[in-house]
């Protein structure tokens, strides 16, 4: 397995001067979505972990919880405060007391809402500002005019040093970054989820606005970890998803078998292949790998030191277009949520 070599380097998203380490360390796992919350003592010691090999991007939601995970990243950062960019994310309807088991939440982006979101998440954060402000999802109720109207104010007010996007579509983020420039869309894009590449990379590019992979390990599939075996109980969101049933674990492994092949020729893993494969398509992209375990953490970490020739990623190219992926990413009422 390729080691992690010191710490790792830093990137750039777009133009907006926000400079992070070339993966950072999505944190939602830690409170949320894949079954129970995690231990928070281990939790500060991952993330103080991930701060000492040089990790400076941490990824959190208000919605991530709903509300615990951005309070164990504020307690865990808090003595990092100046050498970290924590970002967060608004958009759900959320009220202190909801309970996730009743129900998904509906979204709401109503400009005092965000206001009001922004006040707890930066209560939570324990900061005085939120470094980079994600909408979580675009809420068609609300022009998003609107939305990059309130995240300027809060800009102006010192709150918030950057707003970003979540899943949003190509003319959405034209519209919004004509109000208030996008630092950053973070949006599904791993090499079992290439739709980015259509309309909304050329976009980003365009603009000079980096571009934040979530889920750059296919939710934990694409390191080679799962089979038709696999099996999630009822608290794992990937007990509802169409790629996650045994039928397309088990059709999707050729997949694994490509990123096992160029795994052994590079002396990696396939979650370095996964993760390097990413940082190789521009070098304004910067995904957020999660993980709650300290081996794991280093493994992904190595994928920054790993290269890629354009004859390895044409290689890739060629052997992923053979491939069609088993399964929706999503059930069709998430999947709605997305590229509006
Ligand atoms: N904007 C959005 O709508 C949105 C949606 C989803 C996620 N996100 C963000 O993106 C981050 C990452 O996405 P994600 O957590 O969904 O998916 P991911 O990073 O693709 O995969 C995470 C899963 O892979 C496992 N894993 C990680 N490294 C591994 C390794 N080296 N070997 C084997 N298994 C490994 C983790 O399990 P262990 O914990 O057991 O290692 C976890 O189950 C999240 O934490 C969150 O911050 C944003």
């Amino acid at each position: 397995m390729t080691q992690l070599s010191n710490r790792i380097s830093t990137r750039k998203l777009g133009n907006s001067g926000l400079e992070v380490s070339s993966i950072g360390l999505g944190c939602m796992g830690m409170s949320f979505s894949y079954g129970p919350p995690k231990d928070t003592k281990e939790m500060i010691s991952l993330l103080h972990a991930a701060v000492e090999r040089g990790v400076t991007f941490f990824d959190t939601a208000e919605v991530y919880g709903p509300f615990s995970n951005e309070e164990l990243l504020g307690e865990a950062l808090a003595p990092f405060r100046d050498q970290v960019v924590i970002a967060t994310k608004f958009g759900f309807d959320l009220v202190e007391g909801f309970d996730p088991r009743k129900g998904s939440p509906g979204l709401n982006s109503r400009p005092e809402h965000i206001k009001a979101a922004v006040e707890g998440s930066l209560k939570r954060l324990k900061v005085d500002v939120i470094d980079l402000l994600y909408q979580h999802r675009v809420d068609p109720a609300v022009p998003i005019e609107d939305v990059a109207g309130a995240v300027k104010e809060l800009i102006a007010a010192g709150k918030v040093k950057h707003f970003g996007l979540s899943e949003a579509g190509a003319q959405t983020i034209r519209r919004a970054h004509a109000v208030q420039p996008v630092a950053a869309l973070q949006s599904e894009y791993s090499l079992w989820t290439r739709k980015p590449e259509d309309e909304v990379i050329p976009t980003l590019e365009e603009l000079g606005i980096g571009f934040v992979p979530y889920s750059p390990l296919g939710k934990g599939f694409l390191t080679g970890k799962m089979d038709g075996s696999t099996t999630f109980d009822s608290s794992d969101f990937r007990s509802m998803l169409p790629r996650f049933t045994p039928e397309a674990l088990k059709a999707n492994q050729v997949l694994i078998d490509l990123l096992t092949t160029i795994a052994e020729d590079k002396q990696a893993t396939p979650a370095q292949i996964a993760l390097a494969w990413l940082l190789a398509q521009k070098p304004w992209i910067v995904p957020i790998p999660g993980t709650t375990k300290l081996n794991r953490l280093e493994e992904n970490l190595g994928a920054d030191s790993i290269v890629l020739s354009a004859d390895d990623l044409r290689g890739i190219d060629r052997a992923a277009a053979a491939i069609t992926v088993q399964g929706t990413r999503y059930p069709e009422r998430l999947e709605k949520m997305t590229g509006l």
